[in-house]
């Protein structure tokens, strides 16, 4: 397990699939995140998480509280590049009403420990869509990513496009942001 303050990222199971079928179906979910997908059965789920075994290269987590073991979203680090030493990260909560209360912060915070303490990763990279406030607040706002470009008019959503905002992190950065918050020693 990937230990936070709050969470733990453990491996899927496949006790956790019905939840996640769930959530694979949740409209309001899937409109703050930046890939898309046709509603989808229980057995596009199975087949899925079958494929996970085999794909070192794209860790898969479900995040879980560490007090009472709720599952209540996913992370990630995918494409991960061993030569350059850096990956694409990804979280949700499923939940709506566990959103605001620092789950979402302390998964961010465990997946970046892991990924510069551990994997001897150098950098992050995510993206946001544009209206995702709460993404935004959390990643730029109190992670210490930085915006690093937008591509225009990259999503089509709710009848429009919207920029896709591409955001960042180094371990330079972490290391900053551990230091002027004390993250881990509060
Ligand atoms: C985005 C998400 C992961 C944030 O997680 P969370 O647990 O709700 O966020 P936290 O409680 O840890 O808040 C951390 C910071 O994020 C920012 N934030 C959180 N919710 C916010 C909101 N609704 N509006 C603006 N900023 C917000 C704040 O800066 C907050 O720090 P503060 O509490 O000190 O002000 C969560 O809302 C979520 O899963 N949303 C749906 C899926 C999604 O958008 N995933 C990310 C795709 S890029």
């Amino acid at each position: 397990m990937i230990a936070g303050k709050k969470v733990g990222l453990r491996a899927v199971e496949a006790d956790d699939l019905p939840t996640l079928h769930r959530w694979a179906n949740d409209a309001e979910l899937w409109s703050n995140l930046g890939g898309w997908r046709f509603p989808s059965s229980f057995d596009s789920i199975q087949r899925w998480f079958a494929g996970l075994k085999d794909n070192a290269l794209n860790q898969r987590w479900v995040i879980e509280t560490l007090d009472t073991h709720a599952l209540i979203g996913t992370a990630n680090l995918v494409d991960i590049d061993w030569k350059n030493r850096h990956a694409f990260h990804g979280m949700m909560l499923g939940p709506a009403d566990l959103r605001g209360q620092g789950y979402g912060r302390d998964t961010v915070m465990a997946v970046m420990r892991y990924a510069f303490d551990e994997l001897g990763l150098e950098r992050l990279d995510g993206d946001i869509i544009e209206y995702n406030e709460a993404s935004v607040g959390l990643y730029v706002g109190r992670c210490g990513w930085k915006e690093e470009g937008r591509q225009r008019r990259w999503h089509y959503r709710r009848g429009r496009f919207w920029d896709r905002i591409l955001v960042g992190v180094t371990r330079e950065d972490y290391s900053a942001l551990v230091q002027a918050s004390g993250y881990w020693s509060a």
